[in-house]
């Protein structure tokens, strides 16, 4: 693979291992999971009497937080929602000390989620931001930083950012159920160890993904509509990926939960129109495959994208992407890399400026 970026996107897409290598560096240690920025005496105390977390964010950064919320439930067994900055700043739920308010944004700067910070403060709620940029007005607003090391985005799509955000949140469920002696610690031990594999695993997959995802971009190159199915963690991806395509390729591009296409958008699904079938999730993987049958049975073109040894799902696409195993948390990190190449490879070949697509700035500094 050439090292000779023509954009920053793809630069970016890129440089995962080495942000997400620098987002865990120091902070993965054989005893568990340490981040001393969070060490605070508030935090421990606000820690012991958490009833609730509220994660809130914009655009791709909200995509991050709901694999976040998965994560954060399954260890710490607490109530986590998830809200779009926009819609936190006037609905939200019953707010106090014991809702540790977690603001989720690359920039540090967008003012929807400084709002909601605002908002939370009013309210007298431990606030928590993960920001990719130190100094920003976010990290100096709350009362404490988490931060992602993606080092700096320039692409206005987020790439790394996004991936490293997932990263960080695990870190903090790791050590907040550490913190809290909660969970199963052999559960706990899974995801560390699968955590110390994910820049390689990250590696691996820009590896067996990108001459086919570069080939399947011109295949679609006059291709309107794009949808992408998925159930579980693979759904909450596929809401991820079409942001990406729509955002940068400027095709529509729309996601659905698997199961829900036969309950009213099924009659969108008609003969060759491209379907991306996420299939990562052992849980449901046998569930996915029927609803895969179904948009087959339509004549879909549909890609599905499985993990190494998933050899079933071969039979039922057009064409099979394989990515790396790993821990089920973690899948949506290195299938989230196959979707980014298409954003941007699509794009490209339909002669977008890739870097900044129309209407649309890196950092949003209005309501
Ligand atoms: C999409 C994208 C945006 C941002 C959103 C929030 O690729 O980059 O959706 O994620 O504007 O930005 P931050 O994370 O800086 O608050």
């Amino acid at each position: 693979l050439q090292h000779d970026y023509e954009h920053y996107m793809l630069k970016e897409i890129f440089d995962q291992p080495k942000a997400l290598e620098d987002t865990l560096a120091n902070r993965l240690t054989p005893d568990g999971v340490q981040l001393p920025e969070l060490e605070k005496v508030w935090m421990a105390e606000a820690l012991q009497t958490l009833r609730r977390i509220d994660i809130v964010a914009s655009g791709t950064s909200n995509h991050a937080g709901i694999i976040g919320k998965k994560a954060l439930e399954k260890v710490l067994g607490l109530p986590v929602e998830v809200s779009y900055s926009s819609e936190f700043i006037h609905e939200h739920a019953r707010l106090d000390e014991k809702a540790l308010v977690i603001l989720l944004s690359q920039s540090g700067e967008t003012a929807d989620t400084l709002s909601a910070l605002r908002e939370a403060k009013k309210w007298g709620c431990p606030t928590l931001a993960i920001t990719n940029t130190a100094g920003s007005t976010i990290s100096r607003k709350a009362d404490c930083t988490l931060l992602t090391k993606a080092g700096p985005e320039l692409a206005v799509a987020s790439t790394k950012a996004y991936t490293s955000q997932i990263a960080a949140l695990m870190l903090l469920s790791l050590w907040m159920a550490q913190e809290l002696e909660t969970g199963d610690e052999e559960q706990r031990e899974k995801l560390l160890m699968a955590l110390n594999r994910l820049p390689r695993d990250v590696d691996s997959t820009l590896v067996m993904t990108h001459d086919a995802i570069d080939q399947f971009a011109q295949l679609i190159d006059d291709q309107e509509h794009l949808f992408l199915i998925g159930r579980g963690l693979d759904y909450v991806l596929a809401l991820e990926g079409a942001l990406k395509i729509q955002e940068v390729a400027y095709i529509h591009a729309d996601a659905y939960a698997a199961g829900e296409m036969k309950h009213g958008t099924m009659a969108l699904i008609t003969p060759g129109v491209p379907v991306i079938a996420l299939a990562t999730q052992q849980r449901v993987f046998d569930k996915t495959i029927s609803n895969i049958k179904e948009v087959k049975a339509r004549d879909a073109f549909v890609v599905g994208i499985t993990r190494v040894g998933d050899d079933l799902l071969a039979e039922e696409v057009d064409e099979v992407m394989y990515i790396p195993d790993t821990h089920p948390l973690l899948m949506p990190i290195l299938a989230a890399i196959p979707l980014q190449l298409l954003a941007y490879y699509s794009g490209k070949v339909r002669g977008h400026a890739v870097d900044r697509p129309r209407n649309l700035a890196k950092s949003l500094t209005v309501e």
